[in-house]
């Protein structure tokens, strides 16, 4: 079994050898900006990972790996213009740099690039592994549309925002899995224990992305700080803090949620709702339930029949990322 480092490797190799054409310089240059700032790649990762698993020859799921990986960065683009996002891997994100209309098409063409990827790849699958990115694509959107719609609702349940995570974040995560499965020709058993196993890891994923958020350090994390706060996030710290508050802590949690963007100070907003996410315990809960949802990932991980190494792979990988902090 190959390492993940040797992994990523082989992805960043591959993103640094992807052409663009020159013009309009202002359509793809953005793209080749967004694509070459050096995410963490976790997705294509684990494509060619779950791939290794059934074939020697995991190369072959390296133009899906990188169509996964396109998608995911153009989710980013518009994902950042929908959240008022100005930082991303340290960096301006693409419609602070350029606006917001380049944040638009470049995003679209980022799309379009990924079906041409994915239309590369050779393997009697296709016809499946086709469907599964089609029916991942769908879901973020829809993710992304429940993200939204919660904004501006106080009363989401713990339920519904795991189906809404489910949707934006962890399908893609077990879409990059089932296609390299896939592709690498495992059963229909085995490709469905590393969907299940990917959908847990994604869970506990954005459960970590709603902590550093809040409590993570900028220059690490890449990201602005608080901006879930801002944007009225129903976050598990949103929602567990609700739930948790007395009569006080709530009245002030809708106090600060209730106020337009632009009628606070960052600072205060930030710093008052992140105090309450720490008395009312939501935090604790936060980490508890990320730990949870990895242990339960981990139990399917452990029933599945695959190599010793395989497993071990997967086990490593799963605690780096419940342990990042970026
Ligand atoms: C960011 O994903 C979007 C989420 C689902 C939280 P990553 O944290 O994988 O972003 P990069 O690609 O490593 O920057
Ligand atoms: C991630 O949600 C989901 C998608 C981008 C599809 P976030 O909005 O939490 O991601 P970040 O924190 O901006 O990376
Ligand atoms: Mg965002
Ligand atoms: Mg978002
Ligand atoms: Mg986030």
């Amino acid at each position: 079994m190959l390492s993940a480092e040797t992994l990523l490797q082989e992805i960043e190799q591959e993103i640094k050898a992807f052409r663009f054409p020159e013009n309009p310089h202002a359509l793809y240059e953005p793209i080749e900006y967004s694509m070459s700032l050096g995410g963490k790649r976790i997705r294509p990762i684990m494509c060619l990972a779950a791939c290794s698993l059934f074939t020697d020859d995991y190369k072959k799921a390296l133009p899906a790996a990188m169509a996964i990986e396109m998608f995911h960065n153009f989710t980013l683009l518009h994902d950042d213009v929908m959240d008022n996002a100005n930082l991303r891997r340290n960096q301006p994100t693409v419609h602070a740099k350029y606006g917001q209309n380049t944040a638009i098409l470049s995003g679209d063409q980022m799309l379009i690039e990924a079906y041409k990827l994915l239309a590369q790849t050779d393997s009697p699958m296709f016809s499946l592994v086709m469907d599964t990115f089609n029916k991942t694509a769908t879901e973020v959107c829809e993710g992304q549309q429940y993200d939204m719609d919660f904004e501006k609702r106080t009363d989401v349940a713990i339920d519904e925002y795991l189906e809404m995570i489910r949707l934006k974040t962890a399908v893609l995560l077990a879409g990059a899995t089932k296609i390299g499965a896939l592709i690498g020709g495992g059963s229909h058993k085995e490709v469905q224990a590393i969907y299940d196993f990917s959908i847990g890891i994604g869970l506990a994923f954005q459960l970590q992305d709603d902590l550093l958020d809040t409590f993570g350090d900028e220059k690490t994390f890449g990201k602005e700080i608080g901006g879930d706060i801002m944007e009225n996030k129903k976050t598990y710290l949103l929602i567990s803090a609700l739930q948790n508050a007395d009569t006080e802590q709530r009245g002030e949690l809708i106090k600060w949620l209730s106020k337009d963007r632009d009628m606070v100070i960052r600072e205060e907003k930030v710093a008052a709702v992140r105090a309450i996410f720490e008395t009312t315990g939501a935090r604790q809960a936060t980490v508890n339930k990320m730990e949870e949802l990895h242990a339960n990932a981990i139990s399917t991980l452990r029933e599945m029949d695959i190599s010793a190494q395989g497993k071990r792979f997967f086990l490593n990988f799963a605690d780096t990322l419940l342990k990042r902090k970026r």
